[in-house]
């Protein structure tokens, strides 16, 4: 039973009247039912499934009360909903999103991990879409599109960890032709939200954003550590996104045997046994779960991402942002109850297709990116200036300087200049280096990057990832085939404050 902070307490409603059950110890998790309301068997989002090639949708960003454990919050989502609904696509489907914003702010549709086009209405960063005003997106899949496992979210520069942070996400499946049996499938959202008393969102600070926010209360499908069941016996599918801005998920699910059956991209030739997976904000990873009697959490370890620590000395009085849950206890995300009459065997697990390996293959063009943090001194008054004092929240207003500066190649994002131009249909290899004493997990739209050389870790099978973890003051080397699609898009790290601070580039294939 991982204690919880008097905050989380807070953000479930359990503090005040109930607060005296907290001193029960496991007394109140045992009896949560009641104490979180009720609900805490585990609910899927909505499904919206393709039919005839075509998935044809609404999709409003809109503020919305949802409960989180017992209490009313204010939040953005989707369709009212927190996850948004459930995209299950085929390669080949082409999906339409009508999409409003009935937010205050400016947003867009951004399709993580899709290998669709990034111009027009397609998967483009750079359209906005102003409060009040709609936008038709149109999204191709190629008839042989990987499967795997997807997620939608806001990408509007300057507001995308607020609206993530807000509740704006929602998982994309793209089923597999030759998909591999199980006996039930799970889509598992895991996010984080910080709600104040009365259940607004908290306001984030800019050491928090310096340091990428992690929310107090970690979801599960907008929920706080809910309750699945089975039966002993049961092979199940669980696709789980890592929606948090910032937040690293070291997932571990005592008690049963876990098998990885793919990663952000396409899947494993094989599923290989594993303890754990991390996965870095963005990531997606797809696991087979054998279930055994008894009872497991699935949990969220502590994950050491690094820290302002030495940049930060003296500036902010000792007080370090990231010390909130996480760091240094396990988080569980939710329950898993194993009891019954034994299920079927649902049979061998078929061959996947043996993936790409671009080790292979001539490299065209070599880039180095490199990713650093320095102490943002603008004319403004560099790090003591009106980012400290004044309204964090409201992410594009802050004059550049006003924090400490989160680059790539030295420069902030501007989407008007071109970083990187690429020879379409060309292999490129990148060498992703980290001056900074904080991982920062790159993101590149549309082409996913094969991992071909990561510290000293020998990269065996092909690795194929949209997120990759740049360790602190570490380097990483991979391969992406510009196939397919021409047009301007960008990449960026994923932590979403380092994102909407300008450590993002931009990059057209021609
Ligand atoms: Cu998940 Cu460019 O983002
Ligand atoms: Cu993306
Ligand atoms: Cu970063």
């Amino acid at each position: 039973m991982s204690p919880l902070t008097r905050r989380q307490l807070l953000a479930l409603g359990a503090v005040g009247a109930g607060a005296a059950a907290v001193g029960g110890a496991g007394l109140w998790w045992s009896g949560g039912g009641e104490a979180l309301g009720g609900g805490r068997g585990l609910v899927q989002p909505e499904v919206l499934t393709a039919a005839d090639g075509l998935l044809e949708l609404e999709l409003a960003a809109a503020p919305a009360t949802v409960r989180v454990g017992a209490r009313a919050a204010h939040v953005q989502a989707f369709n009212g909903s927190l996850p948004g609904p459930t995209l299950r696509l085929r390669p080949g489907t082409t999906l339409r999103v009508a999409m409003t914003n009935r937010l205050e702010a400016p947003t867009n549709l951004h399709v993580h991990g899709l290998h669709v086009s990034p111009e027009g209405n397609g998967d483009n960063p750079f359209v906005s879409i102003d409060p009040g005003e709609s936008f038709d997106y149109e999204f191709a899949l190629p008839e042989d599109h990987p499967p795997g496992t997807y997620w939608y979210h806001p990408h509007r520069h300057g507001h995308v960890a607020d609206q993530l942070a807000a509740g704006l996400y929602g998982a994309i499946v793209v089923e597999d032709p030759d998909p591999v049996p199980v006996t039930r499938e799970r889509v598992l959202v895991v996010s984080d939200i910080t709600l104040d008393a009365s259940g607004d969102l908290a306001e984030v600070s800019p050491p928090e954003q310096m340091m990428g926010r992690e929310g107090e209360t970690v979801l599960v499908n907008g929920q706080v550590r809910p309750e699945a069941t089975a039966a002993p016996g049961e092979r199940e599918l669980w696709r789980v996104v890592n929606a948090c801005p910032a937040r690293y998920l070291r997932l571990q699910l005592d008690g049963q045997t876990l098998w990885l059956l793919g990663r952000d991209t396409g899947r494993l030739p094989a599923p290989r046994e594993v303890t754990e997976v991390t996965l870095a904000p963005g990531n997606r990873a797809e696991l087979l779960v054998d279930t055994r009697e008894g009872t497991s959490r699935l949990l969220a370890a502590p994950v050491d991402r690094g820290g302002m620590d030495g940049m930060m000395d003296g500036m902010m009085g000792g007080r370090m942002p990231g010390d909130g849950p996480g760091n240094d206890e396990p988080i569980e995300l939710l329950t898993l109850e194993v009891a019954g009459a034994p299920a079927g065997d649902p049979g061998p697990v078929p061959a996947g297709p043996a993936p790409r390996d671009l080790r292979g293959e001539p490299v065209a063009a070599r880039r180095t990116l490199d990713f650093a943090m320095g102490a943002g001194m603008g004319m403004d008054g560099g790090m003591m200036g009106e980012g400290m004092t004044g309204d964090g929240t409201t992410g594009g207003t802050r004059g550049p300087g006003s924090m400490m500066s989160f680059t790539i190649n030295g420069e902030r994002f501007d989407e008007d200049r071109t970083d990187q131009r690429v020879a379409a249909g060309t292999v490129e290899e990148w060498t992703l280096t980290n001056s900074s004493p904080m991982d920062h997990p790159l993101h590149l739209h549309v082409w996913p990057m094969q991992v071909v050389q990561d510290e000293d870790r020998d990269v065996g099978t092909p690795l194929w990832l949209d997120v990759v973890n740049i360790p602190a003051f570490g380097e990483v080397v991979v391969r992406v085939a510009f196939d397919d699609f021409t047009g301007r898009t960008v990449y960026h790290c994923h932590i979403l404050d380092h994102e909407d601070l300008g450590m993002m580039g931009t990059l057209e294939v021609r």
